[in-house]
């Protein structure tokens, strides 16, 4: 794993853009993992300000996204679809039918899932998964739980989860209490992983994603096994890691 530990969010941003950047340079037609959370905004305000440079270019890109809320609808603004679209999609060339992101609406969220699951896999997987980390060290919405589960599939969100996310919504009660997530095994499946960890409340989850043994109980540790992540943080999601390697 290689890691890097950036002064800041900015830095760490920049940093996280430059390895997508590197991604679509050479393959203009990549398939983008893509991730939500106040992590990675950062790392898309860059992509948007270099696409805005005419730098980059997502026009033959395709993306898939790990996961979102189940019940919400693509156009709440707590929804990863529009996370998505105003952070991103909006904002760039890649063209709509070439984004995916599991439907929060769906009726049967089984058979959802499976499409979602199918849908990637004929993409091939992608080519670069950008992640970010729970504080419990989940990826996705794979919460901690006795198993890795390998597969597309509905969620139900531990309290802590809800309790971290409940800062994006009026109350802890409005946040959805499911979601439909990539599985860790869908997530394993990419080429390359990035991964974007920011703030103090991380650095225990950073310090057993990469030092901890592998376990369902921690589910980013797995990425031990994964022969190509890079890791970028900044100074305090990284700062038990860098305590520990002093
Ligand atoms: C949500 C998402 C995760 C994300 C996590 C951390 O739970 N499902 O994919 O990694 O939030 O988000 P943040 O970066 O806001 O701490």
């Amino acid at each position: 794993m290689k890691i890097f530990c950036e002064k800041d969010y900015d830095a760490m941003s920049h940093r996280a853009a430059a390895v997508i950047a590197a991604q679509v340079v050479s393959k203009p037609d990549c398939v983008l993992g893509l991730a939500t959370g106040s992590s990675p905004v950062g790392t898309y305000r860059e992509l948007v300000k270099w696409y805005k440079q005419g730098d980059l270019s997502f026009k033959e890109v395709r993306s898939v996204n790990l996961d979102e809320y189940y019940g919400l609808a693509p156009d709440h603004d707590q929804s990863y679809r529009y996370f998505m679209q105003t952070n991103l999609f909006d904002h760039v060339d890649i063209l709509p039918e070439n984004t995916n992101v599991p439907d929060g609406l769906a009726k049967d969220p089984a058979a959802e899932s499976e499409r979602y699951e199918r849908l990637v896999a004929g993409l091939g997987y992608a080519d670069l998964q950008l992640l970010g980390m729970g504080r419990n060290g989940h990826i996705g919405f794979n919460e901690p739980c006795d198993h890795f589960p390998v597969i597309t599939h509905l969620v139900n969100l531990a309290p802590s989860t809800i309790e971290a996310n409940s800062r994006f919504f009026a109350s802890a009660g409005d946040v959805p209490k499911q979601a439909l997530s990539m599985g860790i095994g869908t997530i394993m499946r990419a080429r390359k992983i990035l991964v974007v960890v920011s703030g103090e409340e991380k650095a225990d989850a950073v310090y057993q994603a990469v030092c901890g043994p592998v376990t369902p109980e921690a589910p980013a540790s797995i990425l031990q096994l994964h022969p190509d992540v890079t890791l970028v943080g900044d100074k305090e999601a990284t700062s038990k890691l860098m305590e520990a390697q002093a």
